[in-house]
């Protein structure tokens, strides 16, 4: 598959561990350019990483913030001309607390903050975007998991949080689709990486994949990447709106 002219812009690469490195490295090989997000406490560990697979954008936004939202859709127009081809939102936050202990007991500040940041940030994005990636008639990608659609011990808020951005992608394609832009979710395997090492005994997550999904294996980030980047070529023109699971066949499992 071929990326070759496309630009993808990549918020949440953390490190090499990160979902957002294995579709950065996929879409790097296509022949794509490459634009990259970051927050403040991790910069020292992205930039490196970024700028060894030819970054010609990196730029800072906390998308809790407005006013961040709003300087990267002025980078995007000064830098890239306002138009690129390609989002991919990988990123997502929860407070430990809420990760640990029961699910009734999270607070009204933690449900808030994880919704915020995990899905209202997908809309606030793409609406500050939409005009640069209409320009191209692009591809919006998100990251979900399983937790969105059953209970996932320890997943807690995190799970009703991607509950909220799978029926996101949703609304948001039936709005972006007249406008030519495309908006899907992965919903990835377990996959240990810093996020992950807030959810509380995710090993035993991971060993239950192993033991139960029909491939018998957890997923990579290499997996992750070949999928995102179907999603973000012309192969998948016809697909809007879905949630892909990309899951060692997991969540087609009763017991
Ligand atoms: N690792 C898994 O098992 C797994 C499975 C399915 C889905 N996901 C999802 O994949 C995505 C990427 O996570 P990952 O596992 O690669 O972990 P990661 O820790 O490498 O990436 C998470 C990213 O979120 C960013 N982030 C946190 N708060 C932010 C904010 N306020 N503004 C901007 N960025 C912020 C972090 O800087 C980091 O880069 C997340 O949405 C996660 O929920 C992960």
């Amino acid at each position: 598959m071929n990326l070759k002219g496309k630009r993808a812009l990549i918020m949440g690469l953390a490190n090499e561990r990160s979902i957002a490195f294995g579709i950065a490295k996929a879409f790097k090989e296509a022949g794509a350019e490459l634009g990259f997000t970051y927050i403040d406490a991790i910069e020292k560990r992205m930039r490196p990483i970024a700028e060894e697979l030819g970054a010609t954008l990196i730029t800072p936004c906390d998308v809790s913030k407005d006013e961040d939202i709003s300087k990267l859709a002025s980078t995007i127009q000064d830098k890239w001309q306002n138009k690129f081809d390609i989002l991919v939102h990988s990123l997502a936050y929860a407070e430990r607390e809420d990760l640990e202990k029961e699910f009734v007991f999270t607070s009204r500040k933690g449900f808030a903050t994880a919704l915020d940041i995990s899905a209202y940030s997908l809309v606030a994005v793409t609406a500050a975007l939409l005009p640069a990636l209409e320009a191209s008639k692009g591809s919006v990608i998100t990251l979900s998991y399983y937790g969105a659609e059953r209970v996932v011990p320890n997943y807690n808020v995190m799970g009703v949080a991607k509950a909220a951005l799978e029926a996101s992608t949703r609304y948001l394609a039936a709005d972006c689709g007249a406008r030519g832009v495309r908006v899907n979710a992965i919903s990835a395997g377990p996959i240990r990486t810093l996020a992950a090492s807030g959810v509380k005994d995710f090993r035993s997550i991971l060993t239950k994949i192993e033991t139960a999904a029909p491939l018998r294996r957890n997923i990579t980030i290499e997996d992750v990447g070949q999928t995102a980047l179907f999603l973000a070529s012309d192969s998948s023109r016809g697909i809007t709106g879905e949630i892909m699971h990309v899951d060692s066949g997991y969540n087609i499992m009763g017991l």
